[in-house]
């Protein structure tokens, strides 16, 4: 079969990420989707700072790749403009897209779908919310059946990886952001992080897809890191709490008996003897409550380049399996690439 063609839009943190599995993966990814996987070209700001990928692929003209001959658009640029116009004009051609982008579709995931629905283009982001994690297929597709209740969790690397930097070496607060910016899992401007403009996003992400509704980021009551101090980590160490940004959304009935949605990001002191008191670092869990499935948590790395890759990539291949394979999943070729070693055999 002929190569899929993909444009990507933004190669930094994850962008490069995503140009490194397509490449090392590159026969593997061929067996599970069934046709190549083929960079078409990569729109940036500045190509001469881009060594690390093949110069003839590089362009700054995103507009003119996402309307050239390619299958599928990755969008990691991030931002609303210009990848909502980007995206936009490419699910209006039937282009599929791939977004890791969480800004933007907590503001305009309405036309983004229109467009995507009009023209039968697949519109993937499993990358938008906790980083590595499986996290949204399973509730847009396993949970499809049940009833969901609660979903309650990390989902903001940098100020997690700030928390528990200051709360267990003391560090201060500029100092692990500062950290946490040169390891990849903060945003372009942090702000974003530390004022929980990026968890909020990702709550209205989840909420949308969990409770079946069109939430957005304005519809999230938000409260940010930036108030919490040593001394209020330290307070909390002596009652045997620690404090985590939490994003919580919850199915809520009112007096009238009336049912909706309530989305909230805040900091919040919790026993160190519960199960999110021991996610560190830029680790991210969520947990999900469900009438018929009960409890679940998912854990992982919710930041960083090649986390947040490894999602852009699946997306990827779910798209050109669709492609290939008219939505019917994978052929049997896709599991014969390993021989299996008998036991006791090294
Ligand atoms: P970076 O800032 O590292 O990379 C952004 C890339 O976009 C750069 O290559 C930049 O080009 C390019 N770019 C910016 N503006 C334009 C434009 N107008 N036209 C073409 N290219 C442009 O961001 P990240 O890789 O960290 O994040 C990308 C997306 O992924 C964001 O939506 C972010 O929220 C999301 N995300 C990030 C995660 C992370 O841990 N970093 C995790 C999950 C999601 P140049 O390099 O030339 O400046
Ligand atoms: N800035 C984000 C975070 C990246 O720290 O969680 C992952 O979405």
């Amino acid at each position: 079969r002929k190569p899929i063609r993909v444009a990507l839009l933004g190669c930094g943190t994850v962008g490069t990420e995503v140009v490194r599995l397509l490449t090392d993966q590159a026969a593997d990814l061929t067996a599970r989707t069934g046709a190549p996987l083929e960079l078409a070209g990569i729109a940036v700001r500045k190509p001469n700072k881009h060594r690390e990928v093949p110069a003839d692929l590089l362009t700054t003209d995103a507009e003119a790749l996402v309307a050239s001959d390619v299958d599928v658009v990755v969008e990691v640029i991030g931002g609303i403009e210009p990848s909502r116009t980007l995206l936009l004009g490419a699910l209006r051609a039937g282009k599929s897209v791939v977004t890791a982008n969480k800004a933007l579709l907590a503001e305009h995931s309405a036309e983004l779908f229109e467009a995507a629905d009009g023209s039968g283009a697949d519109l993937y982001f499993e990358a938008a919310v906790a980083g590595a994690i499986p996290l949204l297929r399973p509730l847009r597709e396993s949970l499809a059946g049940d009833r969901i209740t609660r979903v309650m969790g990390i989902v903001n690397g940098t100020t997690n990886f700030i928390l528990s930097g200051m709360d267990s070496t003391g560090a201060s607060y500029a100092e692990t952001l500062e950290e946490a910016t040169r390891l990849g899992y903060a945003e372009a401007d942090p702000t974003a992080d530390v004022d929980g403009f990026d968890a909020a996003s990702k709550a209205a992400i989840l909420a949308s897809l969990a409770f079946h509704t069109r939430v957005t980021a304005a519809d999230v009551h938000r409260e940010g890191i930036a108030a919490v101090s040593a001394a209020d980590i330290a307070a909390a160490r002596g009652l045997g709490r620690t404090v985590k940004l939490l994003a919580i959304c919850e199915r809520v009935t009112g007096e009238d008996g009336q049912e909706s949605v309530a989305v909230r990001v805040h900091p919040a002191m919790i026993p160190r003897s519960h199960p999110l008191a021991g996610v560190s670092a830029a680790f991210n869990a969520v947990f999900v409550e469900a009438d018929a499935a009960g409890e679940m948590m998912f854990y992982g790395q919710g930041a960083g380049g090649a986390p947040t890759a490894s999602a852009v990539v699946g997306d990827l291949v779910a798209v050109a399996r669709n492609l290939v394979h008219s939505g019917r999943g994978p052929r049997e070729s896709a599991y014969a690439a390993l021989p299996v070693r008998p036991m006791g055999q090294t």
